[in-house]
């Protein structure tokens, strides 16, 4: 088991909803129930059960506008699965900092880096107090391996890097995940700051995966969709999504090696051999980089 969540400050309950998850009484987390939250909504598509009404409603609203969005999520996981398998495994990669973990599911990235290596060390963040509820499940490590939870902003990368050092040796090389969580950083000055703060922090031979929203793939019908939910999203929702060209998304990468195939949809990233076609493209870029 590894330590503790870093609690947030104390503050008072603030879920109303009857139709939500349990939560304790004496929950000092303050839950917005009147807004869709992306780990709970993400959560909901993933067919989980840690969201409440309103985000219910968000999700199935932007299932029938748009139904790849189902398999944006699944894709952007299983995305996960292959490339943590590849880091810690033909890459040596004993550490992880998972930044925006969303709420625990199948194959955390502890989880599927622990199979490979059993000593691996997971340091997860987020800032969603669900999520912070919820982290239990993600401090199942069994020794030789730790996991740990940190409630913060991906936008204080400085306070990250500091509480994961209790956890993490940086001046050994740790993989930095990114996953679906860049397009809720509006600005790309700033984005592009935070990525590069934070792989400053890490040594040669670390990397960066991420996957991002974007409109630069699929055709018309697609790209439509998409941008109708994102609009919808962003009329309702407690914080913008933005999505980026594949240009702005590769700007992530400069100054490390991409890795093959390079910045592709999610689902064609090594996927798995089968005897039939490549799967179909989903909207969402993917891409692992090493550090030089
Ligand atoms: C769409 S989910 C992705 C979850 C997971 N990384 C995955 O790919 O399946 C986005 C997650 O990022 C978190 N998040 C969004 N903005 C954040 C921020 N500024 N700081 C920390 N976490 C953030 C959300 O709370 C949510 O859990």
């Amino acid at each position: 088991m590894g330590s503790h969540p870093h609690m947030p400050q104390q503050e008072t309950s603030l879920v109303t909803d009857h139709d939500s998850p349990r939560l304790p009484d004496e929950s000092p987390l303050k839950i917005d129930t009147t807004v869709p939250h992306s780990a709970r909504v993400w959560n909901h598509l993933l067919g989980g059960k840690d969201n409440y009404l309103v985000d219910r409603q968000a999700a199935d609203r932007y299932r029938e506008i748009f139904p790849q969005i189902v398999d944006i999520a699944r894709t952007d996981r299983a995305f996960l699965g292959r490339a943590v398998r590849y880091l810690a495994g033909e890459a040596g990669i004993r550490q992880f900092l998972d930044i925006g973990t969303g709420l625990p599911t199948m194959d955390n990235t502890h989880e599927v880096a622990q199979r490979v290596a059993p000593e691996s060390r997971v340091v997860y963040v987020d800032n969603d107090p669900l999520v912070l509820l919820h982290a239990h499940a993600l401090l199942t490590s069994t020794p030789p391996g730790v996991t740990d939870y940190i409630e913060a902003d991906l936008r204080e990368p400085d306070e990250i890097l500091s509480a994961a050092a209790k956890t993490l040796d940086f001046s050994k090389p740790v993989a930095i995940m990114l996953l679906g969580i860049l397009h809720f950083v509006s600005d790309f000055t700033e984005v592009r700051q935070i990525v590069t703060r934070l792989l400053d922090a890490v040594p040669s031979g670390s990397y960066l995966a991420l996957t991002h929203a974007t409109y630069d793939i699929g055709d018309q019908a697609t790209v439509q969709a998409n941008v109708e939910v994102h609009q919808d999203w962003n009329d309702n929702a407690a914080v913008p999504i933005t999505a980026r060209t594949r240009h702005e998304i590769r700007r992530f990468f400069d100054g490390l090696e991409l890795l093959e195939p390079g910045l592709v949809s999610m689902s064609r990233w090594r996927p798995e051999a089968t005897p039939w076609d490549e799967p179909p493209e989903v909207a969402g870029f993917c891409g692992l980089g090493r550090k030089p």
